[in-house]
């Protein structure tokens, strides 16, 4: 029987995982769920006999892959893949897929959410301010960054946005003003919603020199990856800018000495949550499960990364 391991040290909503069980049982296909696991090695210990694998923010490392002897194929349910070593499922014949936009809603709508939250004073009781008629920056037009535009048109928000790789026409067509550079973006936002992938190209990209075309009182929103800021340029801006805030939804590393210097400016979610909805969990989970049975049944490679 083939056998799909579903490794989630952040589990699933439960009517999420029936489903993708009743999925996978349709196909004929044994589901094991591997969730709340305490350790990596943990992880590399349950992998052994899995044909195929849906994992979320879980780490596929060289390890995995070498423990994992039946493994075909790995569906991240969701979208970005940065945590599976690709040069390593490769190198063993294992298709690495995502699940792009399945979860995309749940992530927008948690960064308007974080912005509100901001504007709100941390709902601590005091005056705060409005997001009708401040300027939004959208950095990544994707499937995230096109529906926060859409809800934050709904507030009354002007979008802009900067994405080398989505036509400009498209953009416009959707009523937004398309910035030439990441700086202007930068330059002309009052929050800023990041969406960039973390990559060799991303990663530290949000630095001191960019952030420095920021206003004072602008609001860094980050719903993507702790790795696309550069820490000590965040600290830096932080300091010079004595209304700078910044909000995510991935704690970055010098979490404690950010919440402590600039009280009131940060926050940052206990565990990333931006996919956290049952409706999020069923439609990338799903999507996984039927990804996994696409590829062994007919050999579909719709959504392969690697
Ligand atoms: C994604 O890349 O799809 C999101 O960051 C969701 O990650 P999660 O599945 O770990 O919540």
């Amino acid at each position: 029987m083939t056998k799909v391991l579903i490794a989630t040290v952040k589990p699933f909503a439960k009517a999420a995982v029936e489903q993708i069980k009743s999925t996978l049982d349709e196909a004929g296909y044994e589901s094991v769920f591997f969730e709340k696991y305490a350790s990596q090695d943990d992880f590399v210990g349950a992998v052994a006999d899995a044909d195929a694998m849906i994992i979320r923010s879980d780490k596929v490392t060289p390890e995995v892959i070498e423990a994992a002897k039946n493994l075909k194929i790995v569906v991240r349910a969701g979208a970005g893949y940065d945590n599976v070593d690709l040069e390593a499922a490769t190198a063993k014949d294992v298709v690495v897929m995502n699940t792009p936009g399945q979860n995309s809603n749940a992530v927008a709508e948690l960064a308007i959410g974080m912005m509100v939250y901001q504007a709100r004073n941390h709902f601590n009781g005091t005056s705060g301010t409005e997001l009708k008629g401040k300027k939004l920056g959208i950095h990544a037009y994707g499937n995230v960054g096109r529906l926060v535009a859409n809800i934050a048109r709904g507030f009354g928000m002007e979008i802009f946005a900067f994405d080398p790789f989505v036509a400009k026409e498209k953009m416009e067509a959707e009523g937004v003003t398309v910035c030439d550079t990441v700086e202007d973006l930068y330059a002309v936002s009052d929050y800023l919603s990041l969406h960039i992938p973390a990559n060799e190209h991303t990663k530290k990209s949000v630095n001191y020199s960019l952030l420095s075309n920021m206003k004072d009182g602008a609001v860094i929103v980050n719903t993507a990856r702790k790795e696309v800021i550069d820490e000590e340029g965040l600290m830096k801006i932080m300091e010079e800018k004595p209304n700078f805030k910044y909000v995510s939804d991935i704690a970055p590393d010098s979490k404690d000495a950010l919440a402590e210097k600039f009280e009131g400016r940060v926050f940052f979610t206990p565990k990333k949550m931006g996919a956290q909805t049952a409706e999020a969990n069923i439609n990338a989970g799903i999507a996984g499960a039927k990804q996994i049975i696409a590829y062994l049944e007919s050999g579909d490679t719709t959504f392969k990364v690697n």
